[in-house]
């Protein structure tokens, strides 16, 4: 039970980490080229073809550190040919999912960097899901939905605000990031 619980909310870490690392690796050329769709920017400066790689791939790799850290004391964990999957759906999920909210943020007419509430916190949480659904929906059923898995995953959706805060925080305080949000 308490395994199950434990392995969502390991899980998240590439998730997160991807997220934090697309800080450090980011600048260089915005994914969207400096394009706009009437008007607004698509994408906007703060999404890098750098942040996107860099912190996907880094992130995979802290996940298949931490996979084979834990791979004795966790059994719910996949052969690593498999394990593979959902590490990488789960570390480049989060940045499209990031990429997807920064999107939304345009249309709403949202300047790069401008807070906003729910997209900010969520959106790499749903990339993650979706791609992760796409690419491993028994592993992405068995671990998040069945019970006992359940409760990790609620567990997790109530305190990622604070903690995407915190992350957030102490990117601004080591003057990685522009905002503390
Ligand atoms: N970053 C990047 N490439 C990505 C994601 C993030 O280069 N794919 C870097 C950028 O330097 C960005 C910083 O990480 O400014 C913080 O990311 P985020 O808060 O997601 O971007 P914002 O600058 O707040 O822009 P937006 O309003 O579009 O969310
Ligand atoms: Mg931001």
């Amino acid at each position: 039970m308490i395994e199950s619980i434990l392995i969502v909310i390991l899980s998240f870490i590439p998730a997160m980490i991807a997220n934090s690392l697309a800080v450090v690796f980011g600048g260089g050329p915005p994914i969207d080229g400096g394009k706009k769709l009437k008007g607004k920017r698509i994408l906007g400066d703060g999404k890098t073809w750098r942040g996107l790689f860099g912190g996907g791939s880094s992130a995979t790799m802290v996940g298949i550190v931490l996979y084979f850290l834990l791979r004795p004391f966790i059994s719910l964990y996949p052969d690593l040919p498999l394990g593979l999957i959902p590490i990488l759906s789960l570390s480049f999920g989060a940045l499209l999912g990031d990429i997807g909210g920064s999107f939304i943020k345009r249309r709403m007419g949202k300047k790069r960097g401008a807070k906003s509430p729910i997209i900010d916190q969520y959106d790499f949480v749903v990339g993650s899901f979706i791609l992760t659904f796409i690419v491993s929906h028994g592993w992405f059923a068995d671990t998040y939905f069945d019970f006992p898995g359940i409760l990790g995953t609620i567990v997790i959706m109530l305190v990622l605000p604070l903690l995407h805060r915190g992350v957030n925080i102490i990117g601004y305080k080591l003057g990685l990031k522009k905002e503390p949000w």
